[in-house]
Protein backbone atom coordinates (compact mmCIF):
# COMPACT_ATOMS: atom_id res chain seq x y z
CA UNK A 1 0.00 0.00 0.00
CA UNK A 2 1.94 2.93 -1.17
CA UNK A 3 -1.00 5.83 0.82
CA UNK A 4 0.94 6.95 3.72
CA UNK A 5 4.27 5.32 3.06
CA UNK A 6 5.67 8.56 1.06
CA UNK A 7 9.06 9.74 2.74
CA UNK A 8 8.93 12.30 5.71
CA UNK A 9 5.16 10.43 5.78
CA UNK A 10 4.68 10.27 9.86
CA UNK A 11 3.69 6.68 10.74
CA UNK A 12 1.49 7.69 14.42
CA UNK A 13 1.12 11.08 14.02
CA UNK A 14 -1.49 12.98 12.45
CA UNK A 15 -1.84 14.17 9.24
CA UNK A 16 -4.05 15.32 6.49
CA UNK A 17 -4.21 12.37 3.20
CA UNK A 18 -3.41 15.63 0.98
CA UNK A 19 -3.13 18.73 0.89
CA UNK A 20 -2.27 21.55 3.94
CA UNK A 21 -3.05 21.69 7.67
CA UNK A 22 -2.34 24.05 10.33
CA UNK A 23 -4.07 24.62 14.11
CA UNK A 24 -6.41 21.36 15.63
CA UNK A 25 -9.78 22.52 15.94
CA UNK A 26 -13.08 21.37 17.28
CA UNK A 27 -11.69 18.72 19.93
CA UNK A 28 -14.47 17.22 21.52
CA UNK A 29 -15.65 13.74 22.61
CA UNK A 30 -19.48 12.53 21.63
CA UNK A 31 -21.08 9.65 21.50
CA UNK A 32 -17.25 7.57 21.78
CA UNK A 33 -15.71 9.26 19.29
CA UNK A 34 -13.33 12.29 19.64
CA UNK A 35 -13.22 14.72 16.68
CA UNK A 36 -10.59 16.42 15.20
CA UNK A 37 -11.15 19.00 13.20
CA UNK A 38 -8.43 21.08 11.69
CA UNK A 39 -7.05 24.17 9.78
CA UNK A 40 -6.89 22.86 6.09
CA UNK A 41 -6.61 24.08 2.37
CA UNK A 42 -7.71 21.02 0.28
CA UNK A 43 -6.32 22.21 -2.60
CA UNK A 44 -2.48 22.82 -1.80
CA UNK A 45 0.24 22.11 0.06
CA UNK A 46 0.19 25.97 1.14
CA UNK A 47 -2.07 28.46 3.33
CA UNK A 48 -4.90 28.91 1.32
CA UNK A 49 -8.42 29.73 1.89
CA UNK A 50 -9.41 27.84 5.13
CA UNK A 51 -11.98 24.90 5.31
CA UNK A 52 -12.19 22.75 8.77
CA UNK A 53 -10.82 19.21 7.64
CA UNK A 54 -12.20 16.38 10.13
CA UNK A 55 -11.60 13.09 11.54
CA UNK A 56 -12.88 11.20 14.05
CA UNK A 57 -11.13 8.45 16.68
CA UNK A 58 -12.05 5.68 19.15
CA UNK A 59 -8.84 5.82 21.57
CA UNK A 60 -6.75 9.13 20.25
CA UNK A 61 -4.10 7.18 18.43
CA UNK A 62 -6.70 5.50 15.12
CA UNK A 63 -8.18 8.52 13.32
CA UNK A 64 -10.51 7.80 10.29
CA UNK A 65 -11.04 10.79 7.72
CA UNK A 66 -13.94 12.16 7.19
CA UNK A 67 -14.84 14.67 4.26
CA UNK A 68 -14.32 18.33 5.40
CA UNK A 69 -16.63 19.69 7.31
CA UNK A 70 -16.76 23.15 6.73
CA UNK A 71 -16.19 25.23 3.56
CA UNK A 72 -15.99 28.78 3.41
CA UNK A 73 -18.72 30.53 2.21
CA UNK A 74 -20.28 34.28 1.54
CA UNK A 75 -19.52 35.16 5.35
CA UNK A 76 -16.03 34.32 5.08
CA UNK A 77 -13.33 32.04 5.11
CA UNK A 78 -13.38 29.71 8.26
CA UNK A 79 -10.56 30.19 10.50
CA UNK A 80 -10.14 28.48 13.85
CA UNK A 81 -12.64 27.93 16.94
CA UNK A 82 -13.78 24.85 19.20
CA UNK A 83 -16.57 22.67 19.37
CA UNK A 84 -18.97 21.60 21.83
CA UNK A 85 -21.77 19.29 22.95
CA UNK A 86 -24.90 20.92 23.63
CA UNK A 87 -26.44 18.42 26.11
CA UNK A 88 -29.83 20.18 26.86
CA UNK A 89 -30.17 22.06 23.45
CA UNK A 90 -29.47 25.73 24.70
CA UNK A 91 -29.33 27.02 21.50
CA UNK A 92 -32.62 25.47 20.05
CA UNK A 93 -30.74 23.37 17.41
CA UNK A 94 -31.82 19.73 18.15
CA UNK A 95 -35.27 19.72 19.03
CA UNK A 96 -34.24 18.77 23.01
CA UNK A 97 -31.59 16.51 22.08
CA UNK A 98 -27.74 16.89 22.52
CA UNK A 99 -25.83 17.95 19.53
CA UNK A 100 -22.55 19.23 18.44
CA UNK A 101 -21.88 23.37 17.53
CA UNK A 102 -19.01 24.39 16.04
CA UNK A 103 -17.98 27.92 17.16
CA UNK A 104 -15.50 29.56 14.66
CA UNK A 105 -14.50 32.52 12.91
CA UNK A 106 -15.54 33.39 9.89
CA UNK A 107 -12.57 35.62 8.15
CA UNK A 108 -12.51 38.05 4.62
CA UNK A 109 -10.96 41.31 4.33
CA UNK A 110 -13.78 43.26 6.20
CA UNK A 111 -12.79 41.66 9.50
CA UNK A 112 -13.36 38.67 11.51
CA UNK A 113 -16.51 37.60 13.51
CA UNK A 114 -17.16 34.69 15.35
CA UNK A 115 -20.01 32.14 13.56
CA UNK A 116 -22.06 29.09 14.28
CA UNK A 117 -22.10 25.50 12.61
CA UNK A 118 -24.55 22.58 14.24
CA UNK A 119 -24.72 18.89 13.44
CA UNK A 120 -27.55 16.72 14.37
CA UNK A 121 -25.66 13.60 12.60
CA UNK A 122 -22.48 12.84 15.38
CA UNK A 123 -20.78 14.99 12.94
CA UNK A 124 -21.33 13.64 9.61
CA UNK A 125 -22.66 16.58 7.99
CA UNK A 126 -22.84 20.45 9.34
CA UNK A 127 -25.47 23.31 8.53
CA UNK A 128 -24.45 26.94 8.85
CA UNK A 129 -26.70 28.90 11.23
CA UNK A 130 -28.95 30.77 9.33
CA UNK A 131 -28.38 33.80 12.19
CA UNK A 132 -24.52 33.75 11.65
CA UNK A 133 -22.49 35.58 12.10
CA UNK A 134 -23.32 35.55 15.99
CA UNK A 135 -20.29 38.29 17.57
CA UNK A 136 -18.79 40.71 15.39
CA UNK A 137 -18.08 43.29 18.31
CA UNK A 138 -14.35 43.77 17.65
CA UNK A 139 -14.33 42.68 13.78
CA UNK A 140 -12.11 45.54 13.02
CA UNK A 141 -9.16 44.18 15.02
CA UNK A 142 -7.67 40.72 15.31
CA UNK A 143 -10.60 38.90 16.11
CA UNK A 144 -10.33 35.51 16.41
CA UNK A 145 -10.12 31.18 17.20
CA UNK A 146 -12.84 31.31 20.00
CA UNK A 147 -12.71 28.65 22.64
CA UNK A 148 -15.86 27.83 24.10
CA UNK A 149 -17.02 25.24 27.21
CA UNK A 150 -19.61 24.83 29.35
CA UNK A 151 -18.83 26.74 33.29
CA UNK A 152 -21.00 24.91 35.40
CA UNK A 153 -21.16 27.07 38.65
CA UNK A 154 -22.52 29.96 36.37
CA UNK A 155 -24.28 27.51 33.99
CA UNK A 156 -23.39 29.17 30.86
CA UNK A 157 -21.23 29.25 27.76
CA UNK A 158 -17.89 30.78 28.45
CA UNK A 159 -15.49 31.76 25.56
CA UNK A 160 -11.74 32.83 25.63
CA UNK A 161 -11.70 34.48 22.15
CA UNK A 162 -7.97 36.33 20.56
CA UNK A 163 -6.76 39.16 18.73
CA UNK A 164 -5.15 42.20 20.53
CA UNK A 165 -6.57 41.41 23.42
CA UNK A 166 -7.74 38.18 25.36
CA UNK A 167 -11.58 38.89 25.57
CA UNK A 168 -13.80 36.32 27.92
CA UNK A 169 -17.77 36.37 26.91
CA UNK A 170 -20.87 34.81 28.45
CA UNK A 171 -23.54 33.16 26.74
CA UNK A 172 -26.53 31.21 27.60
CA UNK A 173 -27.73 29.74 24.27
CA UNK A 174 -24.35 30.08 21.71
CA UNK A 175 -26.30 32.56 19.69
CA UNK A 176 -25.75 35.53 22.31
CA UNK A 177 -22.71 37.06 23.47
CA UNK A 178 -21.72 39.72 26.61
CA UNK A 179 -18.55 40.67 26.88
CA UNK A 180 -17.55 39.80 30.44
CA UNK A 181 -13.64 41.06 30.95
CA UNK A 182 -10.54 41.64 28.77
CA UNK A 183 -6.93 41.01 29.60
CA UNK A 184 -3.81 43.07 27.64
CA UNK A 185 -2.18 39.44 26.20
CA UNK A 186 -1.85 39.44 22.12
CA UNK A 187 -2.05 36.12 21.12
CA UNK A 188 -3.71 33.54 18.77
CA UNK A 189 -5.95 30.02 19.88
CA UNK A 190 -5.99 30.96 23.62
CA UNK A 191 -7.89 27.84 26.02
CA UNK A 192 -9.00 28.31 28.99
CA UNK A 193 -9.63 25.24 31.64
CA UNK A 194 -9.59 23.98 35.32
CA UNK A 195 -7.20 21.42 36.83
CA UNK A 196 -6.57 19.83 39.91
CA UNK A 197 -3.36 20.57 41.95
CA UNK A 198 -1.23 17.46 42.77
CA UNK A 199 -4.37 15.39 41.96
CA UNK A 200 -6.46 17.22 44.42
CA UNK A 201 -9.92 17.54 43.11
CA UNK A 202 -10.85 20.19 46.08
CA UNK A 203 -7.63 22.26 45.17
CA UNK A 204 -7.94 23.37 41.73
CA UNK A 205 -6.56 26.29 39.38
CA UNK A 206 -7.13 27.81 36.03
CA UNK A 207 -5.06 27.28 33.15
CA UNK A 208 -5.08 30.50 30.14
CA UNK A 209 -2.75 28.92 27.66
CA UNK A 210 -1.29 31.53 24.90
CA UNK A 211 -1.43 29.34 21.92
CA UNK A 212 0.47 26.41 23.48
CA UNK A 213 3.63 28.59 23.55
CA UNK A 214 2.93 30.30 26.68
CA UNK A 215 0.68 30.05 29.87
CA UNK A 216 -0.66 31.34 32.85
CA UNK A 217 -1.84 29.83 36.26
CA UNK A 218 -4.84 31.60 38.28
CA UNK A 219 -8.58 31.94 38.92
CA UNK A 220 -11.68 31.96 36.82
CA UNK A 221 -15.29 33.04 38.10
CA UNK A 222 -16.94 32.71 35.14
CA UNK A 223 -16.29 36.61 34.17
CA UNK A 224 -12.45 37.23 34.59
CA UNK A 225 -9.35 35.24 34.58
CA UNK A 226 -6.88 36.64 37.31
CA UNK A 227 -3.34 35.81 36.51
CA UNK A 228 -1.12 34.39 39.54
CA UNK A 229 1.40 32.80 37.43
CA UNK A 230 3.72 33.32 34.36
CA UNK A 231 3.59 33.73 31.62
CA UNK A 232 5.70 30.37 31.43
CA UNK A 233 6.71 28.38 28.59
CA UNK A 234 4.52 25.68 27.66
CA UNK A 235 6.98 24.14 24.89
CA UNK A 236 10.39 24.51 24.74
CA UNK A 237 10.43 23.21 20.86
CA UNK A 238 10.19 25.16 17.87
CA UNK A 239 6.87 23.22 16.57
CA UNK A 240 4.32 23.53 19.08
CA UNK A 241 1.51 25.65 18.31
CA UNK A 242 -1.98 26.93 18.19
CA UNK A 243 -2.70 24.19 20.94
CA UNK A 244 -6.37 23.27 21.97
CA UNK A 245 -7.61 20.42 24.58
CA UNK A 246 -10.53 18.46 24.29
CA UNK A 247 -14.01 19.58 25.29
CA UNK A 248 -16.22 16.77 27.55
CA UNK A 249 -13.34 14.08 27.62
CA UNK A 250 -15.05 11.40 29.09
CA UNK A 251 -12.68 10.35 31.79
CA UNK A 252 -12.94 13.86 33.05
CA UNK A 253 -9.10 14.28 31.63
CA UNK A 254 -7.53 17.50 30.24
CA UNK A 255 -5.61 16.43 26.64
CA UNK A 256 -4.54 18.60 24.22
CA UNK A 257 -2.57 18.45 20.96
CA UNK A 258 -1.21 20.90 19.08
CA UNK A 259 -0.03 21.81 15.34
CA UNK A 260 3.19 20.42 15.11
CA UNK A 261 4.82 23.37 12.47
CA UNK A 262 6.25 27.35 12.64
CA UNK A 263 4.57 29.84 11.18
CA UNK A 264 7.89 31.25 10.20
CA UNK A 265 8.79 28.13 7.82
CA UNK A 266 5.50 26.10 7.89
CA UNK A 267 4.66 26.91 4.01
CA UNK A 268 8.23 26.56 2.51
CA UNK A 269 7.84 22.74 3.61
CA UNK A 270 5.83 22.65 1.00
CA UNK A 271 9.23 21.17 -1.06
CA UNK A 272 9.54 18.76 1.36
CA UNK A 273 6.74 16.66 1.72
CA UNK A 274 3.99 15.39 -0.54
CA UNK A 275 1.23 15.14 -1.03
CA UNK A 276 0.37 16.50 2.66
CA UNK A 277 1.77 19.42 4.62
CA UNK A 278 1.48 19.70 8.08
CA UNK A 279 1.44 17.48 11.45
CA UNK A 280 -0.34 17.59 15.31
CA UNK A 281 1.72 16.06 17.93
CA UNK A 282 0.61 13.26 20.21
CA UNK A 283 -2.17 13.84 22.34
CA UNK A 284 -1.01 15.04 25.68
CA UNK A 285 -2.58 14.93 29.25
CA UNK A 286 -2.06 17.97 31.77
CA UNK A 287 -1.61 18.55 35.03
CA UNK A 288 -0.86 20.46 37.71
CA UNK A 289 2.08 19.97 40.11
CA UNK A 290 3.85 21.72 42.60
CA UNK A 291 7.74 21.79 42.64
CA UNK A 292 10.23 23.87 44.93
CA UNK A 293 9.77 26.54 42.38
CA UNK A 294 6.10 26.43 42.28
CA UNK A 295 3.21 25.11 40.51
CA UNK A 296 3.58 24.08 36.68
CA UNK A 297 1.89 22.52 33.94
CA UNK A 298 2.99 18.82 33.12
CA UNK A 299 2.27 16.98 30.44
CA UNK A 300 2.30 13.60 29.16
CA UNK A 301 1.89 11.77 26.19
CA UNK A 302 -1.81 9.82 26.81
CA UNK A 303 -1.06 6.14 28.14
CA UNK A 304 -3.74 4.93 24.72
CA UNK A 305 -0.22 5.20 22.49
CA UNK A 306 0.96 1.75 24.38
CA UNK A 307 -1.09 -0.10 22.15
CA UNK A 308 1.49 0.78 19.48
CA UNK A 309 4.36 -0.70 20.83
CA UNK A 310 5.65 -3.62 19.36
CA UNK A 311 8.81 -4.93 19.89
CA UNK A 312 11.00 -4.16 23.05
CA UNK A 313 14.40 -4.13 24.41
CA UNK A 314 15.63 -2.80 27.64
CA UNK A 315 19.19 -1.65 28.74
CA UNK A 316 20.16 -1.31 32.79
CA UNK A 317 22.66 -0.11 35.14
CA UNK A 318 25.13 0.43 32.21
CA UNK A 319 28.16 2.57 32.74
CA UNK A 320 28.55 5.26 29.68
CA UNK A 321 31.40 7.05 28.89
CA UNK A 322 33.50 8.79 25.61
CA UNK A 323 33.61 6.39 22.90
CA UNK A 324 31.21 3.73 24.55
CA UNK A 325 27.74 2.70 23.20
CA UNK A 326 26.22 1.00 25.29
CA UNK A 327 22.87 0.79 23.00
CA UNK A 328 25.58 -0.01 19.68
CA UNK A 329 23.66 -1.44 17.15
CA UNK A 330 20.20 -0.28 17.58
CA UNK A 331 18.62 1.13 15.45
CA UNK A 332 14.86 2.51 14.10
CA UNK A 333 12.54 5.11 13.11
CA UNK A 334 9.38 4.51 14.55
CA UNK A 335 10.63 4.57 18.34
CA UNK A 336 9.73 5.02 21.89
CA UNK A 337 12.64 5.54 24.06
CA UNK A 338 12.31 5.71 27.73
CA UNK A 339 15.56 6.76 29.40
CA UNK A 340 16.72 7.47 32.66
CA UNK A 341 20.09 8.29 33.57
CA UNK A 342 21.80 9.18 36.96
CA UNK A 343 24.47 11.80 36.91
CA UNK A 344 28.06 11.13 37.28
CA UNK A 345 30.84 12.80 36.16
CA UNK A 346 30.08 13.65 32.42
CA UNK A 347 29.82 17.17 31.59
CA UNK A 348 27.25 16.06 28.76
CA UNK A 349 25.04 12.83 28.39
CA UNK A 350 21.90 11.91 26.59
CA UNK A 351 20.56 9.89 23.26
CA UNK A 352 21.19 10.85 20.18
CA UNK A 353 18.96 9.05 17.20
CA UNK A 354 18.17 8.97 13.57
CA UNK A 355 21.71 8.59 13.10
CA UNK A 356 23.16 7.56 9.46
CA UNK A 357 26.01 9.31 7.41
CA UNK A 358 26.49 12.98 8.50
CA UNK A 359 22.92 13.02 10.05
CA UNK A 360 22.23 12.89 14.04
CA UNK A 361 19.51 14.47 15.99
CA UNK A 362 20.72 14.98 19.85
CA UNK A 363 18.15 15.11 22.85
CA UNK A 364 21.36 15.82 25.65
CA UNK A 365 21.33 17.16 28.89
CA UNK A 366 24.26 19.71 30.63
CA UNK A 367 24.82 19.53 33.92
CA UNK A 368 26.63 22.52 34.39
CA UNK A 369 23.74 24.67 33.72
CA UNK A 370 21.24 21.89 34.11
CA UNK A 371 19.70 21.88 30.68
CA UNK A 372 17.76 19.63 28.66
CA UNK A 373 18.40 20.37 24.82
CA UNK A 374 17.39 19.00 21.53
CA UNK A 375 20.16 20.04 18.62
CA UNK A 376 18.57 19.53 15.01
CA UNK A 377 21.52 21.18 13.41
CA UNK A 378 22.46 17.62 11.81
CA UNK A 379 19.09 16.64 11.69
CA UNK A 380 18.84 16.24 7.44
CA UNK A 381 17.23 18.60 5.05
CA UNK A 382 15.48 21.44 5.78
CA UNK A 383 15.70 23.03 9.40
CA UNK A 384 18.16 23.16 11.51
CA UNK A 385 18.22 24.89 15.48
CA UNK A 386 19.08 24.10 19.50
CA UNK A 387 16.46 24.11 21.14
CA UNK A 388 16.88 24.30 25.51
CA UNK A 389 15.06 23.98 28.35
CA UNK A 390 15.95 24.42 31.92
CA UNK A 391 15.67 21.35 33.86
CA UNK A 392 16.81 20.59 37.29
CA UNK A 393 17.82 16.69 37.77
CA UNK A 394 16.08 15.31 40.45
CA UNK A 395 17.76 12.92 43.05
CA UNK A 396 20.49 13.58 40.49
CA UNK A 397 17.77 11.70 38.73
CA UNK A 398 17.38 12.54 34.26
CA UNK A 399 14.53 10.95 32.66
CA UNK A 400 14.21 11.18 29.10
CA UNK A 401 10.75 10.19 27.20
CA UNK A 402 11.45 10.25 23.33
CA UNK A 403 9.19 9.72 20.17
CA UNK A 404 10.82 9.48 17.14
CA UNK A 405 9.14 9.30 13.80
CA UNK A 406 10.09 9.79 9.83
CA UNK A 407 9.86 13.61 10.52
CA UNK A 408 9.44 14.56 14.20
CA UNK A 409 10.59 14.10 17.48
CA UNK A 410 8.67 15.03 20.90
CA UNK A 411 10.76 15.15 23.61
CA UNK A 412 9.23 15.13 27.60
CA UNK A 413 11.72 15.13 30.32
CA UNK A 414 11.42 14.21 34.09
CA UNK A 415 8.12 12.89 33.64
CA UNK A 416 6.99 15.76 31.68
CA UNK A 417 7.81 18.51 33.11
CA UNK A 418 9.27 20.21 30.42
CA UNK A 419 8.55 19.20 26.70
CA UNK A 420 10.48 20.04 23.84
CA UNK A 421 8.68 19.18 20.14
CA UNK A 422 10.28 19.83 17.02
CA UNK A 423 9.89 18.43 13.30
CA UNK A 424 13.73 17.00 11.09
CA UNK A 425 13.70 15.89 7.75
CA UNK A 426 16.64 13.28 8.18
CA UNK A 427 17.48 10.87 5.29
CA UNK A 428 14.75 7.77 5.98
CA UNK A 429 17.85 5.74 5.96
CA UNK A 430 19.48 7.48 9.18
CA UNK A 431 18.29 4.85 11.98
CA UNK A 432 20.89 5.01 14.14
CA UNK A 433 20.67 5.01 17.99
CA UNK A 434 23.24 6.14 20.57
CA UNK A 435 23.65 6.56 24.37
CA UNK A 436 26.75 8.85 24.81
CA UNK A 437 28.65 10.74 27.21
CA UNK A 438 31.24 13.20 27.31
CA UNK A 439 33.67 14.57 29.72
CA UNK A 440 33.34 11.67 32.23
CA UNK A 441 30.93 9.09 33.00
CA UNK A 442 26.55 8.79 33.43
CA UNK A 443 24.75 6.04 35.07
CA UNK A 444 22.56 4.87 32.84
CA UNK A 445 20.02 3.30 35.30
CA UNK A 446 17.66 1.62 32.51
CA UNK A 447 16.26 2.77 29.40
CA UNK A 448 13.98 1.31 27.19
CA UNK A 449 12.96 1.16 23.88
CA UNK A 450 10.12 0.40 21.94
CA UNK A 451 9.31 -0.23 17.95
CA UNK A 452 6.37 2.00 17.67
CA UNK A 453 3.24 0.53 15.13
CA UNK A 454 1.61 2.14 12.39
CA UNK A 455 -1.61 3.92 12.80
CA UNK A 456 -2.27 3.96 9.14
CA UNK A 457 -3.01 0.92 6.85
CA UNK A 458 -1.48 -1.70 9.54
CA UNK A 459 -4.01 -4.46 9.55
CA UNK A 460 -4.18 -6.79 12.77
CA UNK A 461 -2.50 -9.62 11.11
CA UNK A 462 0.52 -7.75 10.90
CA UNK A 463 0.46 -6.26 13.98
CA UNK A 464 -0.21 -9.90 15.13
CA UNK A 465 2.78 -11.06 13.89
CA UNK A 466 4.82 -8.25 14.59
CA UNK A 467 3.95 -8.69 17.91
CA UNK A 468 4.68 -12.42 18.02
CA UNK A 469 8.51 -12.11 16.39
CA UNK A 470 8.78 -9.71 18.93
CA UNK A 471 9.92 -12.56 21.51
CA UNK A 472 12.74 -13.29 19.00
CA UNK A 473 15.32 -11.41 17.40
CA UNK A 474 12.97 -8.88 15.33
CA UNK A 475 12.81 -6.23 12.86
CA UNK A 476 15.40 -3.31 12.70
CA UNK A 477 15.28 -2.40 16.30
CA UNK A 478 17.53 -5.03 17.31
CA UNK A 479 20.79 -5.12 16.75
CA UNK A 480 21.66 -8.17 14.09
C1 LIG B 1 -2.97 30.24 14.12
C2 LIG B 1 -3.86 30.96 13.12
C3 LIG B 1 -5.16 31.37 13.79
C4 LIG B 1 -6.12 31.44 12.63
C5 LIG B 1 -5.64 30.32 11.76
C6 LIG B 1 -5.82 30.57 10.30
O1 LIG B 1 -2.05 29.38 13.52
O2 LIG B 1 -3.17 32.08 12.60
O3 LIG B 1 -5.08 32.57 14.52
O4 LIG B 1 -7.45 31.27 13.01
O5 LIG B 1 -4.28 30.12 12.05
O6 LIG B 1 -5.54 29.43 9.55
Amino acid sequence: MLQYRERYRPQYHFSAEHGWLNDPNGLVFFNGEYHLFYQHHPFGKTWGPMHWGHAVSKDLVHWQHLPVALYPDHLGTIFSGSAVVDWSDTSGFFGGEPGLVAIFTHSEARGQVQSLAYSTDRGRSWKKYDGNPVLTQFAQEDFRDPKVFWHEPTKQWIMVVAGGKVRIYSSPNLREWVLRSENEIWTECPDLFELAVDGDPRTTKWVLSLGGRKYYIGTFDGERFIPEIGPLPMNYGPDAYAAQTFNDEPRGRRIMISWMNNWEYANSLSSVTDPWNGTMTLPCELSLKTFPEGTRLVQRPVPELQQLRRAHRRFAGQTVRSGANPVAGLRGVQLEIIAEFETGTATEFGIKVRMGGEEETVVGYRTADHVLFLDRNRSGQALSGVYEAPMVAENSRVKMHLFIDWSSLEVFGNDGKVAITSLMFPDPASDGVEVYATGGEVNLVSLDVYELGSIWGEDETTRRKQQCSSHGGMSRLLPK
